[in-house]
């Protein structure tokens, strides 16, 4: 059974701290009968999936937007996700200065929040906003929930620092304390491709005194570059090098496309779940996002990408729909540049590879460990607990793939992460007698309506 709250997580974190105007409801959902019953059962597939899927707003882009349209102080923005970790960053910029009255936003010069500003379960958030407010006057805090709090901040305090920052982090973990201060541009040689680092640096940049680049030992995401153009700042990119020259975001006006990053849990679902035909619509592809496609496709996968038309031509994106078939699949291998661009996509890889014929090798894959979880940790143990041949290594993982259904035989524990709990899932349609996933309620930071959509699915 799906209920409404205000927030699924009461108990272990409080949202009302950053509570968002007229306190809606449309933000969080919950499973199960309260609060607290967090456990869920997913009971395997006999029929295969059929139907179309609308998968929420992109996160990435969502908490961009958000961010942008404050600093526009006018704004058109529809379709953003209503995952709690953007209904975070949406908090605190209703806190910084910003109004919001449905999908139109307005505002004033962003100021210093009374109090702690609470991110919640979101690396995204708390990463931008360190970025952001180095150059906002006043004294910022911000801090999140159990997982946030075993985080690494330092990879992005140290860039802002060079850049004359005043930011403090609880041994080198949230919370974080950033005084606004004056700041110059500098050239930042990042040592890890990481979107959200590259992202605070060039936020700040918005701030500094002269241009501010960011280069990536090769290239993530680029939805803040995408921002950048739409908003009409001076902004360049050379290989993995982007730039910013100082200056306010003009107003803009946004449909954000679907999550690439949940429609691969359809994707996968599809690809596995024998007799399925599933359509995934208005689907973002972009740069340092399309990776789970490349991995499925070599895989054999029978994915189409249908009616793929531009979204940002500046970084080269477009929106398209994705028609998945069942398909019987093959191991392969995810290394280099490929794991950066199905980096959130692992987890459900993984179990795609756990039905495939052949030994699957994920590699170079060690910031897997810094996500919501020790992902290598948990998504070998989400294996196991379905009962498949799984082991870690140093920088990733191998599966021994069979196909045929899984044999689950423990509780899967979502240890506080939103992607293994999915991944949990779609592995009960494939399991003899489903899966439990326990913490199951870690959803709702990105995708609330997952158990509605795969019920329609059914
Ligand atoms: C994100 C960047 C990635 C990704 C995260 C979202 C972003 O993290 O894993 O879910 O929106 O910039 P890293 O920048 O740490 O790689």
């Amino acid at each position: 059974m799906l209920r409404s709250c205000w927030c699924p997580r009461q108990t272990q974190h409080d949202c009302r701290k950053n509570s968002l105007a007229g306190g809606s409801d449309r933000w969080c959902v919950v499973v199960g009968e309260t609060a607290h019953a967090d456990v869920v059962t997913i009971e395997a597939s006999d029929r295969g999936l059929r139907g179309s899927v609308a998968v929420p707003g992109d996160k990435s882009l969502s908490h961009r937007a958000a961010i942008f349209a404050a600093l526009a102080g006018e704004a058109q923005i529809g379709g953003l996700s209503r995952g709690e970790d953007v209904a975070c960053t949406v908090a605190a910029m209703i806190r910084l200065g910003a109004k919001v009255d449905g999908s139109s936003w307005s505002g004033c010069e962003l100021r210093a929040a009374a109090g702690e500003l609470d991110v919640g379960n979101s690396g995204t958030s708390i990463r931008l906003l360190m970025g952001l407010l180095s150059g906002v006057p006043g004294t910022h805090r911000l801090a999140g929930d159990a997982s946030l709090a075993r985080r690494p901040m330092e990879r992005v305090a140290g860039p802002l620092r060079q850049m004359g920052a005043d930011v403090t982090t609880t041994e080198g973990c949230p919370p974080v304390t950033v005084v606004g201060a004056s700041l110059h541009g500098i050239r930042y040689e990042s040592p890890v491709a990481s979107a959200q680092v590259k992202s605070a640096v060039l936020l700040a940049g918005l701030w500094a005194d002269g241009s501010t680049s960011v280069v990536e030992p090769h290239m993530t995401r680029r939805h803040t570059e995408e921002m950048f153009d739409l908003t009409g700042c001076d902004w360049s990119l050379h290989g993995t090098e982007v730039s910013i020259t100082p200056g306010r975001p003009q107003p803009f006006s946004l449909v954000v496309p679907r999550d690439p990053s949940q429609a691969a849990f359809w994707a996968v679902a599809g690809s596995i779940v024998t007799g399925s035909d599933i359509l995934l619509t208005d689907v973002y592809l972009g740069p340092g996002r399309d990776g789970f496609l490349t991995v499925l496709r070599s895989m054999g996968a029978d994915i189409d990408v249908v009616d793929e038309r531009p979204f940002s031509v500046a970084v080269g994106s477009r929106v398209a729909d994705l028609r998945v078939r069942a398909a019987e699949l093959q191991a392969t291998t995810i290394s280099g540049e490929l794991v950066g661009s199905s980096i959130d996509e692992i987890p459900v890889l993984a179990l795609a590879a756990a039905v495939a014929s052949g030994t699957t090798v994920v590699r170079d894959a060690t910031e897997l460990r810094v996500k919501e979880s020790d992902r290598v940790v948990s998504t070998v143990a989400a294996l196991q607990a379905l009962g498949v041949d799984a082991e870690a290594t140093d920088d990733g993982f191998v599966v021994h793939g069979r196909p045929g259904p899984l044999r689950a035989s423990q509780t899967i524990d979502a240890a506080l992460d939103h992607r293994i709990a999915m991944m949990g899932a779609i592995g009960g349609l494939v399991s003899v007698g489903g899966s439990h996933v326990s913490g199951f309620s870690s959803v709702s930071t990105s995708y609330p309506s997952f158990l509605a959509d795969l019920a329609a699915l059914r």
